[in-house]
């Protein structure tokens, strides 16, 4: 049956009606499978299940509504558009409530129906990649601030309580808020996934709670809110310091009453999410200045975690810095790499204002541009981790590793001194111009925008 866009199971009593959503479905390049009653729909679905369903409601024998129970019963959670007819007396809510994705009247508009089919083949996509996930990577780390840090989350995650994940970018927030789903008895449930930044003001309410069909001009089909979709699981809402103050009061709501209400469905319904939020933002300050609600920050902020930024913690670069390399290596197929002391000990110093993120794609570019086994330079943008401040010159662990050090950092100096001009520092430091030149090869070294 083949199909590039997805594989539709059509189950309609009505020959007509099924050549007529064949021919549709086909055209636009998706594979169908035709039943003529549930009955013989299930064994279709049990021997090879599609990517999304098209029901009819009225049908001899089991109806719509029944397939659909006993597809849920068995676990197949394949994502389901029911097709009601004119004087079907079911009304739109009894099919939503039953789990279907989506409704169409009959005969359906066939920019409706693949509109409707797409969304549904989509949204099962991305439920199949749920159940699939599995452990989410390990949040790595040695040093005290990462210790403390997976602790916690050892220790909230199995609780109810809302989390509020603060820190840095590229600290981990999404590592962490992963990892509180992963460790918690909704594991096995969804994880959705809200970026409350990228959605427009005007969207994010139906983005957040759904919408019904034609409640507002582009609402042309049923949308399921990610609060529903997260039924049972846990919602993160991630840079949740950028969500205007409507959406505030909305998501507040959602917060103390446990209730959604789609928008233009005329009433809300229960749902049972746990919420982690994220924010690189100073919540508090926001509050102060009346740009965050100081209400919803006290129920995000029941539990806070802060993920550490990289330059509290140099000591876990090593660390992160192989594994990483070992998971590019692997992923581009070249052969296992490691790090010159020299390349590690620019990697220690550098300030790393992305933090994590920032490291792995500068390994990641290493990884990919480096021929040799030892990448023994690397070229980072950003400023070097001011000297004097932190680190001292003494806490080296290795006597070779406290002489590179402070060979950078004379050097360093020494060609700030001189505004970058190498023959200048050369002279002055009374070494030969290619030593030098070779030096700052070996390190790394460049002038460095500040
Ligand atoms: N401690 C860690 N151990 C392993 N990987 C990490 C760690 N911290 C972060 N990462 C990795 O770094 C990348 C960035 O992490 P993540 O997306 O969670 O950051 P974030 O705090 O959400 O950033 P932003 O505020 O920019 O969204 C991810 O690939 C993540 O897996
Ligand atoms: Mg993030």
């Amino acid at each position: 049956m083949g199909g590039v866009e997805g594989r539709i199971l059509i189950v309609d009593d009505d020959s007509g009606v099924r050549t007529v959503l064949r021919r549709i479905l086909s055209s636009a390049g998706y594979g169908v499978q035709e039943a003529g009653d549930a009955f013989q729909a299930l064994d279709l679905l049990d021997a090879q299940p599609p990517d999304a369903a098209l029901l009819d409601l009225k049908m001899p024998g089991m109806d719509g509504l029944g397939l659909i129970a006993n597809l849920r019963q068995r676990g197949l959670e394949i994502p389901i558009v029911v097709l009601t007819g004119h004087g079907d007396e079911f009304t739109s809510q009894q099919v939503l409530d039953a789990g279907a994705a989506a409704y169409l009247t009959k005969p359906p508009d066939r920019a409706d129906l693949l509109l409707a089919v797409r969304g549904a083949v989509a949204q099962g996509r991305v439920a199949r990649e749920l159940a699939e996930a599995e452990e989410p990577p390990p949040l790595l780390g040695t040093s005290t601030d990462v210790e403390v840090l997976r602790q916690q989350i050892a220790r909230v995650a199995p609780s109810h309580a809302t989390v509020l994940v603060q820190g840095e970018s590229g600290t981990g927030k999404e590592l962490v808020a992963r990892r509180l789903h992963h460790l918690s008895e909704r594991a096995r449930r969804p994880f959705v996934r809200v970026n409350c930044a990228a959605i427009p003001s005007e969207l994010i309410e139906s983005e957040l709670f759904g919408h019904e069909k034609g409640s507002f001009t582009g609402a042309h089909r049923r949308q399921i809110g990610k609060f529903v979709q997260a039924d049972g699981g846990t919602i993160f809402l991630d840079e949740v310091g950028d969500m205007s103050l409507s959406t505030q009061a909305k998501v507040l709501r959602v917060l103390q009453d446990g209730e959604v209400e789609p928008v233009g469905a005329g009433r809300p319904f229960q749902v049972d999410v746990r919420v982690v939020a994220a924010t690189n933002k100073d919540l508090p300050t926001k509050v102060s200045e009346s740009a965050f609600r100081e209400d919803l920050y006290y129920r995000l902020a029941v539990v806070v975690l802060v993920t550490p930024p990289l330059r509290d913690h140099p000591d876990d670069i090593p660390l992160l810095v192989d594994h990483f390399t070992a998971h590019y290596c692997r992923e581009y197929n070249r052969r296992p790499k490691r790090w010159s002391a020299g390349a590690l000990e620019q990697l220690r110093r550098h300030r790393w204002p992305g933090n994590v993120r920032e490291l792995k794609n500068v390994v990641e570019r290493a990884v990919i541009m480096e021929l040799d086994d030892t990448i023994d330079r690397v070229a980072i943008a950003g400023a070097p981790l001011a000297s004097g401040g932190g680190e001292s010159l003494l806490d080296a662990s290795t006597l070779a590793e406290f002489q590179q050090t402070s060979e950078i950092a004379y050097l360093r100096h020494q060609l700030e001194r001189h505004g970058w001009n190498v023959a200048a520092t050369a002279r002055a430091i009374d070494t030969p111009r290619s030593n030098l030149y070779k030096k700052l090869q070996a390190y790394g070294i460049s002038r460095e925008e500040q």
